[in-house]
């Protein structure tokens, strides 16, 4: 059977284009040298300003919009997402000339059965992360050279973040193409929209 492209077809219709933003998302999970496997992900400070950093996209669950990241507990994001659950993610694929907008809601998981089935998944280079200072606490000099052995399972943070609505950007010199899905009360709308 042949695999799907991963770049829309000239001209996509709303199913062509819908399909190849979630395809390109699964993979983006599956395949960490695929550029959608480091989106930004945005939220908003507890000053009220935009933050933005890199994420690993950890897994995605095309069928429920869920997308799942894991995070130090300590880290400033934690803190903004229990404050205010909107968040928005951004991907970019150069190779594709296409960008997928995610906005949705996050819930944070800590110390519950969502966190220990992924800790038990993740590898020893991936926990001791979890072990070392807060994220962003001030140091008296760049740090330490080896990391820590400790276990930070206790610091370790699962991501979960429902994604209603997609702006899906398809760079083409044929003529640029943006798409905008939307799902309210279990109905998904596709809309066109201008460049
Ligand atoms: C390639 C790359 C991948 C990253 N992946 C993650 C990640 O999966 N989770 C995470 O919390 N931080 C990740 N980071 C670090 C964040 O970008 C950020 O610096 C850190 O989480 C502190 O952010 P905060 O203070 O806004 O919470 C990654 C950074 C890079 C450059």
């Amino acid at each position: 059977m042949d695999t799907p492209p991963l770049e829309p077809p000239t001209h996509p219709d709303a199913e062509e284009l819908s399909a190849t933003a979630l395809r390109l998302m699964a993979r983006g999970a599956a395949d960490r040298r695929a550029a959608f496997h480091t989106p930004t992900l945005s939220t908003i400070g507890l000053d009220g300003r935009p933050r933005a950093r890199t994420v690993v996209l950890r897994g995605i669950d095309v069928a429920g919009r869920v997308i799942r990241l894991h995070s130090d507990l300590r880290s400033a994001k934690i803190a903004e997402l229990r404050r205010d659950a909107r968040a928005a993610l951004v991907f970019y694929d150069a190779g594709a000339k296409l960008q997928v907008r995610a906005e949705g809601t996050a819930t944070v998981h800590a110390g519950d059965e969502v966190t220990r089935e992924a800790w038990g998944r993740s590898q020893p280079m991936a926990r001791a992360i979890y072990a070392g200072d807060p994220p962003g606490m001030p140091l008296a000099g760049p740090g330490p050279d080896e990391p820590t052995a400790d276990d930070g399972e206790a610091n370790f943070a699962v991501i979960r973040c429902v994604f209603d609505r997609l702006d899906v950007l398809s760079l083409q010199a044929a003529g640029h193409r943006r798409l905008l899905l939307r799902w309210e009360g279990g109905e998904r709308t596709a809309q066109w929209l201008a460049p």
